[in-house]
């Protein structure tokens, strides 16, 4: 029988919604929900900035402790594993803090790393410390994108093509880095070889940093495919289609599609979401820890998701194409300098 793991939770999520959907959707709140139905971990703690949040969310899920600090937490209630779904710019230097305190197995919210500097860094900590890290790109565990992925992978569709999607309201990394860790996956993870990318990027501040109102990214894998993102409006009546050489898949609601051939048609439908996909992450994290080979949410696959979210950003920063793997040094959100290099703008 397993061990149990003690788990803290860092950034608790707000407790009401403010104004519209792009100002928090309390994570925090699925993943406590979660994790109260895993025989493997019982979360003990929570750390957030704001005491009202924390109050809020330990009455609801009865958690003992809550903790203004994450220092303090680290010093009086040492964890075996920690969540961090806080926003982007704050991952890194809380992964650095959990991992040298002597936490040794991390689940970090998306967008995983704020900049290409952060790369570096992380990759430093890893081999200095050891920790494991996953990142919550739960839709790898999703019934219809699993099936999805071992019909590609079978030729089903001949060689795929093309991967597009529209995030109808969302841009390329809160929402947006689902699709494109999923496009990732459906490739098998293959490498990448091209980005482009371009912003529309007005005034638009959240989740602790600038967001554009609208993006497009266009990128290939080496091994031919190419994906096309809209941050910011749907693409056409489905979410995503597929296209390949001897046919194409729609997806529709992330819990239905339909696969289109020469040999006719097919109807794929599954259950969308439940314990069972949010919870993959987390017991992946402890099978790693205990042994187990790094799954593909492990920070070495992922890395690569971020390396594709930055890169469209910095090809829309310079304004030119980018190859992989990038070389930058940018120690911001690179949406961040766009916004300046625009209001700077004559
Ligand atoms: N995997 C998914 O499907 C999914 C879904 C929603 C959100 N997210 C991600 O989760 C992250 C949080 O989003 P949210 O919607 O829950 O936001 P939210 O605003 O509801 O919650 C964030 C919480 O973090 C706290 N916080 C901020 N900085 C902190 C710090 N340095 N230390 C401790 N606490 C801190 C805030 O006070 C707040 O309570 C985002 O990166 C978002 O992209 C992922």
């Amino acid at each position: 029988m397993n061990k149990i793991s003690r788990a803290s939770l860092i950034g608790v999520g707000k407790p009401a919604r403010v104004g519209d959907e792009k100002d928090g959707c309390k994570i925090g709140y699925i993943h406590a929900e979660m994790l109260a139905q895993s025989p493997r971990i019982q979360l003990v703690s929570g750390v957030d900035l704001q005491q009202e949040n924390l109050t809020i969310w330990q009455e609801k899920f009865g958690i003992e402790r809550g903790f203004l600090s994450l220092e303090q937490m680290l010093a009086e209630d040492l964890p075996d594993v920690v969540g961090i779904a806080t926003y982007v710019g704050s991952h890194y230097p809380i992964i650095e803090k959990v991992a040298r305190a002597g936490v040794r197995g991390i689940l970090c919210e998306k967008p995983f790393l704020n900049s290409p500097a952060e790369w570096a860094k992380l990759r430093s900590l890893i081999a200095e410390t050891g920790v494991k890290i996953v990142v919550n790109h739960m839709r790898r565990h999703q019934p219809l994108f699993q099936e999805i992925r071992r019909r590609l992978l079978a030729g089903g569709i001949g060689q795929p093509e093309l991967m597009s999607a529209g995030v109808a309201g969302w841009d390329l990394s809160e929402w947006g880095a689902h699709w494109l860790d999923l496009f990732r996956f459906f490739n098998d993870d293959a490498t990448l070889s091209w980005a482009f990318g371009q912003t529309r990027t007005r005034a638009l501040h959240s989740f602790g940093h600038c967001m554009e109102d609208h993006a497009c990214g266009y990128f290939a894998f080496s091994n031919g495919c190419r994906g096309l993102v809209d941050g910011g409006q749907a693409l056409g009546s489905a979410t995503m289609v597929i296209q390949g050489s001897e046919g194409v898949i729609r997806v529709h609601n992330e819990g239905k599609a339909e696969i289109f051939t020469a040999r006719g048609s097919e109807l794929l439908e599954t259950d969308s979401y439940g314990p069972a996909v949010w919870l993959a992450p987390w017991h992946g994290l402890l099978d790693w820890m205990e042994g187990g080979g790094e799954p593909d949410l492990g920070a070495t696959n992922q890395l690569l998701t971020s390396e594709l979210n930055l890169g469209l950003y910095l090809s829309a920063l310079h304004g030119d194409r980018v190859d992989f793997p990038i070389r930058s040094e940018l120690a911001e959100w690179p949406v961040d300098t766009i916004a300046r290099k625009n209001t700077s703008a004559p």
